[in-house]
């Protein structure tokens, strides 16, 4: 087989930034140099988002096996982006991406945008809640020579409202400072220099953003925030802000995991769910037994409790390198010189170079809006019982009417950006 020596490369970069919050999710792919129908589902996007939750969660115990700290990604972003790329492939790299991303048993032979077309109604099903904070945008940058075929362009601009832009790549400054501008104006001036460096070869970058800015619907005081310990391991202790409220909120004892959980609800829909290890329990174990049906299990056993809640304050920030990971998932053809992405363009010997993933949080007392009236309503007598989140733990944010993860991650060190 003959090897094109220049082959083309996609990368994918997700920023997020989540302030309690807001968070800003960036994907992007950059194409270098040229290299080449299937068939898509028909569902619910019910169907869709448990799907999506069970190649999350797969992903989770894929990026745990290799890191053993803080982690912290947006499963929906990188779904969505891999979504636009399965509109790109054709043969083996699209049968590869439709499995590996969970969708083969969504797909219809005779309705080939099926499950774009679910991905379009889940992203309007989660933006429609009126004045969620919630805000996803695509964009294709394209070098002026780089053929794009005219129905792929259509399907991104149809089915994620893509901005198709030219970029000289050559101009690799020029470039850098083009992108990031364009990110900075999307993110309303939050979110600047994403980009600092980019390869000359890239042909086409692929850019998705998801952006969360959430208010907690009952926040924390912020003159009861006070320093407490949190024991990372039997050996490391330190100290963090910790911030503690006492009111009515939905947890569930998971005893055959030896774990609890608890809600902590966003306004308009959207909300936190900590999985709490019991005391002694390694947090490892339980790494391997984080499921889809098991995340329905907790929503769905929820019991409104009177507590006495102990968070702690924290911001971190993770990378991820994809395209190390997602191989190993079954999808290693579309990052070799095999790649099918015949639908992309005719140009030939193209391939996805680089899958970064970047995500950002910060959870704090308030969030944005800090007023939701609270606290209210707790009978003096009978004492709250605690939920002290001072050892690692795990949260997910998601969309409460579809059950669809926004975000996910593990806390092992607060104090660790
Ligand atoms: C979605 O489809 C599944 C079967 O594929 C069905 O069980 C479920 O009730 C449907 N949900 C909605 C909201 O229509
Ligand atoms: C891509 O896949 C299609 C469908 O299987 C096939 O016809 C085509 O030859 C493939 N192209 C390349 C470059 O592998
Ligand atoms: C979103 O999807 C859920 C679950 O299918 C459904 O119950 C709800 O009515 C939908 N909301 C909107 C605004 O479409
Ligand atoms: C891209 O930029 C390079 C260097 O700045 C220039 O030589 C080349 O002509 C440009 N290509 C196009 C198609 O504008
Ligand atoms: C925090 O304490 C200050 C000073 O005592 C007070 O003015 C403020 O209202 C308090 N904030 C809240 C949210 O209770």
């Amino acid at each position: 087989m003959v090897v094109p020596s220049n082959l083309p490369r996609l990368g994918i970069l997700a920023l997020d930034k989540m302030k309690t919050g807001w968070i800003f999710i960036l994907s992007y792919m950059c194409f270098l140099i040229p290299l080449h129908q299937a068939q898509l589902p028909s569902a619910n996007i019910s169907d869709l988002s448990f799907k999506n939750m069970d190649f999350a969660m797969s992903l989770y115990r894929k990026i745990s096996s290799y890191h053993d700290k803080n982690i912290f990604f947006s499963p929906l972003s990188i779904s969505t982006s891999f979504t636009a790329l399965l509109l790109a492939s054709d043969g083996v790299t699209y049968e590869e991406l439709l499995k590996g991303l969970n969708l083969k048993q969504l797909e219809k032979a005779n309705q080939p945008e099926l499950i774009p077309r679910l991905f379009q109604l889940l992203h309007e099903n989660i933006t429609q809640s009126g004045s969620l904070k919630l805000d996803e945008g695509m964009a294709l940058f394209v070098h002026p020579e780089f053929e794009v075929a005219k129905n792929f362009e259509n399907q991104i601009k149809s089915f994620f409202d893509a901005d198709i832009k030219t970029v000289n790549f050559t101009d690799t400054k020029g470039s850098v400072k083009f992108i990031n501008e364009y990110i900075k104006k999307k993110t309303e001036d939050k979110v600047t220099e994403i980009i600092s460096n980019l390869d000359a070869e890239t042909q086409l970058m692929l850019i998705n953003t998801i952006f969360f800015q959430g208010a907690w619907e009952l926040p924390f005081n912020p003159n009861f925030t006070q320093s407490y310990p949190f024991y990372i391991d039997n050996y490391n202790v330190v100290q963090v802000p910790m911030m503690i409220q006492e009111d009515k909120f939905y947890m569930m004892d998971d005893v055959p995991l030896g774990a609890k959980v608890l809600k902590l609800p966003y306004k308009k829909g959207v909300s936190m769910l900590i999985l709490l290890p019991n005391k002694g329990m390694d947090y490892t174990v339980i790494d391997d037994e984080i499921t889809a049906s098991r995340f329905l299990t907790w929503v769905r056993e929820l019991q409104r409790t009177k507590l006495e809640v102990n968070m702690p304050r924290f911001k971190m920030e993770q990378s991820y390198s994809l395209h190390h990971l997602l191989p190993d998932m079954g999808m290693p053809s579309i990052f070799s010189n095999s790649a099918n992405l015949t639908k992309l363009s005719k140009d030939g010997g193209i391939k996805v170079s680089e899958v970064l993933h970047k995500a950002v949080i910060e959870v704090d007392e308030t969030g944005t809006t800090a007023a939701a009236a609270t606290a209210i309503g707790i009978t003096p007598y009978s004492l709250p019982r605690i939920f002290t989140i001072n050892r690692p733990f795990f949260f997910f944010i998601y969309h409460e009417d579809t059950n669809t993860l926004l975000f996910m991650g593990r806390v092992i060190d607060p104090t660790q950006n």
